[in-house]
């Protein structure tokens, strides 16, 4: 069973105008389509590796032969973080997390606007193309990081509860060069419910 390019939940306009329709298309159409692809191709030689799940595959890496283990590296990864992307967004989003994710916020940066700017900060710092992330640690507690390229927190024992996109095909059309603006008008199509669901799974390992 090869890996699949999930639909988008939401239309192409759904996120507008934080988002905006032609970005949605090119992003998820071909881009993670493109992802999908290459991930198919470097695994086709694999067939047990390719018939994990993508989460296990890129925690795997370093049982991919190792012809295949850069692009398995940058294409399972890009399938793995654009999934989780589509899904923690949606339209009318936003607002503040609530629960045992609020108070783990609370508890981990001292406020939910720490938080937050701690986050977006980590997305600006980012140079080049990568990703800014909440992630669980090995001890269990709540960490905000970034990655290069699309390597995942999954890689290194992380468990990505939510992460925004910083690579310029994630943004440009709509914000050219201003990746701030981006970041901070991102937080108006975050899907709490997902996220605190992705929290709860994170932590009980499932
Ligand atoms: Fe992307």
């Amino acid at each position: 069973m090869a890996f699949e390019l999930p639909p988008l939940p939401y239309a192409y306009d759904a996120l507008e105008p934080y988002i905006d329709t032609q970005t949605m298309q090119l992003h998820h159409d071909k881009h993670h389509a493109a992802y999908v692809n290459n991930l198919n191709a470097a695994l086709q030689n694999s067939a047990e590796l390719a018939s994990l799940s993508v989460e296990d595959v890129v925690r795997r890496l370093s049982e991919v032969p190792e012809s295949a283990r850069t692009a398995v590296r940058n294409n399972g990864g890009g399938h793995v973080n654009h999934s989780m992307f589509w899904q923690i967004m949606k339209p009318n989003g936003g607002g503040e997390p609530t629960g045992e994710l609020a108070s783990a916020i609370q508890q981990t940066f001292g406020s939910f606007d720490t938080f937050k700017a701690q986050f977006n900060d980590a997305g600006v710092k980012r140079f080049g193309s990568g990703w800014t992330w909440l992630v669980i640690d090995q001890s269990g507690k709540l960490a905000v990081m970034s990655t290069a390229n699309q390597d995942s927190p999954l890689m290194d024992g992380l468990y990505p509860v939510m992460g925004n996109d910083v690579w310029d095909h994630a943004y440009y059309l709509k914000y050219q060069n201003r990746r701030p603006d981006y970041l901070n008008a991102w937080w108006n199509v975050v899907n709490w419910d997902e996220v605190a669901r992705r929290y709860s799974q994170g932590r009980t390992g499932s």
